[in-house]
């Protein structure tokens, strides 16, 4: 399908579920540009969960979002349940405008949920020339380092900062092996997942996507990782006044209320310290890329430009979406 004609069945859909133009447009442009990064499993994929909790009362397709100005820098969201992509939207643009007249931006927002790529948030800071953190909590999916259950969600890190070219320097990076949204599209379309990502519920790998959804996935780098989604939770989670420690509910299955997921956006100048910022950003990268190379790379990338190639290349093509996840748009579009 073109992207024009995705984008406007996007809207169509959300707007059926009873969201403004507005807020529909907003999550539209959010799935569209998943599918043109390659986060197939972010993208339309996801379009009918969205839609299952607006039915079941537990997202609120017209939200009554409240700001509250905290200082000239500090913005806190209550998102009032809305589509995670409102909240996030309005935390960005926030932290934006916080940064560009105070120097750094700091938005907390409660009350959300599921707001998709935090690259995504974050590049746009970097291209108006500011450096940004995203942080998002996610529900269960990980255990604590030597805990038994699950609590911890994918929780992902992001940094974002601009490079004096055209393509910033974006690190988006779940702390689990892979994100889970790729388990779930996995598990949906019949495929596996890669060895040593998860473990089914009696602790043993799998690679079965049905097994590791009700079992654990497993975080990067061990007690590391998991201690980077502790860090995401109290980020995300404690300070933002949202849901946190294992109470963010599951997107897919719980419907027992809102998910209550927290964000949380710092964005601030990258010149606070020095005057050539632009000059010192390049040599760093510079420095870097003219590394010998190991054996079978081509260039040393850096984060964000392998997502920044996808988008260019499939930005004039048409996006593929699986029979199996059009046809549940469509029946969306039915009910
Ligand atoms: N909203 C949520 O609850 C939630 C939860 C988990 C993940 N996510 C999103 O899912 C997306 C995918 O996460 P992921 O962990 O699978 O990301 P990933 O493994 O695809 O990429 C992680 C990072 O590594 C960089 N990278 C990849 N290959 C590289 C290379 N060869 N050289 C240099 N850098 C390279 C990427 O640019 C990216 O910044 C992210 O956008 C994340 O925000 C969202």
């Amino acid at each position: 399908m073109n992207q024009t004609n995705a984008k406007k069945l996007i809207i169509k859909t959300f707007k059926n579920y009873g969201l403004n133009n507005q807020h529909a447009t907003i999550c539209a442009n959010a799935l569209i540009n998943a599918e043109l990064v390659g986060a197939h499993s972010h993208g339309l994929a996801r379009l009918v969960s969205y839609c299952n909790r607006i039915k079941k009362k537990v997202i609120n397709p017209k939200p009554q979002i409240k700001i509250k100005k905290i200082s000239p820098s500090i913005t806190h969201v209550d998102a009032d349940n809305a589509v995670g992509f409102i909240g996030a939207d309005l935390g960005i643009k926030h932290a934006i405008i916080n940064a560009k007249k105070t120097g750094i931006g700091f938005v907390g927002v409660k009350n959300s949920g599921h707001f998709g790529l935090s690259g995504y948030y974050a590049e746009k800071a970097a291209h108006k020339g500011l450096i940004a953190f995203c942080f998002t909590n996610a529900p269960p999916a990980i255990a604590p380092h030597g805990a038994k259950k699950t609590l911890f969600g994918t929780n992902p890190i992001c940094f974002a900062a601009p490079t004096g070219t055209k393509i910033p320097f974006v690190l988006d990076a779940s702390i689990s092996m892979i994100n889970r949204g790729r388990i779930r599209r996995a598990a949906k379309l019949g495929e596996k997942i890669p060895v040593g990502v998860a473990l089914d519920k009696n602790g043993n790998p799998t690679i079965d996507p049905k097994k590791a959804l009700s079992g654990l996935q497993l975080p990067i780098a061990t007690f590391k990782g998991s201690g980077f989604a502790w860090m995401v939770d109290i980020l995300s989670g404690v300070i933002t006044g949202a849901n946190h420690s294992g109470k963010v509910r599951d997107p897919f299955d719980d419907f027992s209320g809102p998910q209550n997921i927290g964000h949380l956006f710092i964005v601030f100048k990258p010149g606070l310290f020095i005057k050539n910022y632009t000059k010192r950003i390049k040599e760093n990268i510079k420095r870097v890329k003219k590394l010998p190379k190991i054996k079978g790379v081509e260039k040393i990338l850096y984060p964000g430009e392998n997502k920044a190639e996808r988008y260019k290349k499939n930005l004039n093509k048409k996006i593929n979406i699986p029979t199996k996840i059009l046809n549940e748009i469509y029946s969306l579009n039915k009910s």
